[in-house]
């Protein structure tokens, strides 16, 4: 099948490839150029593990294009992914400016029916609103349906996860789209469910939601462990091998971020509010997860005499975790505004986000003369440290750890002061 892909971000590059690697044709098309000859050029903008070669592979192969020819590529493709940017609105609720574009530009070049599918996460609706936004710029009465099948990839892992997906969502009442869904995804050997687009968006920020309600479970119930002296990784891996529970997002922390849990959680607690329906349990949700990182910040301050002003902090990760150059809402960041408030001197380091041309390139130099290092991101790198010869490097042996990365008992071993998240 021929598809069209329009928005070649992450979620778009990622599912044009998987189609391809399912033997079928796909174009991508997006409106900034820059992005397009980058990836014409097999050149991804962004860090994907595994994503570049594939991009090579299927462009060699003439399985993959890119274009800003919006009439052309709508015109030739029978099957269109919107993979726009849904970003996060000033009222809580997901901006369907990109979506609303999408969907006019295929209303003004519809030339054969069409599926139109939306990909993005969007609120529970737009499947009706995108219709009415094609219907709307049609000059002819050629048929189309919009279906909804979003998208579950995680960012690090974005390429397993779409190659092996747990499940495949179809949200539609038409059977003709039904059927060609059902089509295109053939070759994958996992559920699918079928239901109407409402229910197949809901289960987007359903599913979201509760991940980052577990998240914020098992980080308030470390507070708590940490009163307690109970180590909380025990606690995760006692309740977790309950089927009921699973093992899975208990892994407490300095909070989730990125650009999908934080955004997610806020649109479904604003979809409840106007349907005077509130999710006051995601209210709670959200405030953990802001709690979270100032928590540690004074479990930091404490440590250090109850005085961050002057002291030097090593930062250790500014990704929102790891395998990905993302920092959207990442705790790292907002860790760093706190400490520098509270007048530290912040040396910093990634090994794949540079954000100030300043930020330190190796970890050495990042803990040279540092009163405390802080791991913010669970970079594996950071895990395989020679520890023991990076200590006389520092100024105080302190070493905070906002992802329960390392074994106390060895840091200790090794002199170090450590403090995780009710890690004993
Ligand atoms: C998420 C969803 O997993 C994916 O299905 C969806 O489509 C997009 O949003 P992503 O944002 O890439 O994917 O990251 P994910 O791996 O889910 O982690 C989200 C955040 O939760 C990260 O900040 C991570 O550090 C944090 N996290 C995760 C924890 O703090 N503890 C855990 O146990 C698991």
């Amino acid at each position: 099948m021929n598809i069209l892909i329009v928005g070649t971000g992450y979620v778009g590059t990622t599912t044009g490839l998987i189609f391809c690697e399912m033997g079928h044709k796909v174009t991508g098309l997006d409106l900034d150029e820059h992005k397009i000859r980058s990836l014409q050029e097999g050149n991804l903008y962004f860090y994907e593990p595994g994503l570049e070669e594939l991009l090579k592979k299927h462009i060699q192969a003439q399985n993959i294009a890119f274009t800003n020819q919006t009439e052309k590529a709508i015109k030739e493709n029978d099957v269109i992914f919107i993979c726009v940017g849904t970003p996060k609105g000033t009222d809580g609720n997901a901006d369907l400016t990109f979506v609303r574009k999408a969907a006019e530009s295929i209303g003004q070049n519809i030339n054969t029916y069409k599926v139109i599918v939306t990909k993005s996460t969007v609120p529970v609706g737009t499947v009706e609103l995108v219709t009415g936004w094609i219907q709307s710029k049609q000059t002819a009465q050629i048929p189309f349906d919009v279906v909804s099948n979003p998208e579950f990839l995680r960012e690090g892992s974005a390429l397993q996860d779409a190659l092996n997906p747990d499940r495949i969502v179809i949200g539609t009442e038409s059977e003709a789209a039904r059927t060609i869904m059902k089509e295109l995804y053939k070759n994958f050997h996992c559920p699918i469910v079928e239901t109407n687009p409402k229910a197949s968006e809901m289960i987007k920020y359903a599913s979201n939601s509760f991940l980052a309600l577990k998240i914020s479970y098992i980080n308030e119930l470390s507070r708590l462990c940490d009163e307690l002296g109970i180590n909380v990784n025990d606690v995760s891996q006692g309740i977790g091998l309950d089927p009921r529970i699973g093992p899975q997002f208990l892994r407490a922390g300095m909070g989730y971020g990125g650009s999908c849990f934080p955004k997610d959680v806020n649109a479904l607690i604003q979809i409840a509010n106007e349907k005077g329906r509130p999710m006051t349990i995601l209210e709670r949700v959200v405030k953990v997860n802001e709690e979270q990182p100032l928590y540690f910040i004074d479990k930091i301050k404490d440590a250090l005499g109850g005085e961050l002003k002057n002291k030097t902090i090593a930062v250790l990760g500014l990704a929102f975790k790891a395998n990905t150059d993302d920092t959207r809402e990442s705790p790292s960041i907002t860790l760093i505004d706190r400490l520098l408030e509270e007048q530290a001197n912040i040396k910093v380091h990634d090994p794949i986000v540079n954000l100030w041309p300043h930020q330190c390139r190796t970890v050495e130099n990042t803990i040279s003369g540092a009163d405390a290092i802080v791991i913010c991101t669970d970079w594996e790198e950071y895990k395989r440290i020679n520890w023991g010869n990076l200590k006389p490097l520092m100024k105080q042996p302190y070493i905070f750890d906002g992802r329960n990365m390392l074994e106390k008992v060895q840091m200790e071993n090794l002199g170090f002061y450590y403090i995780g998240i009710a890690n004993y």
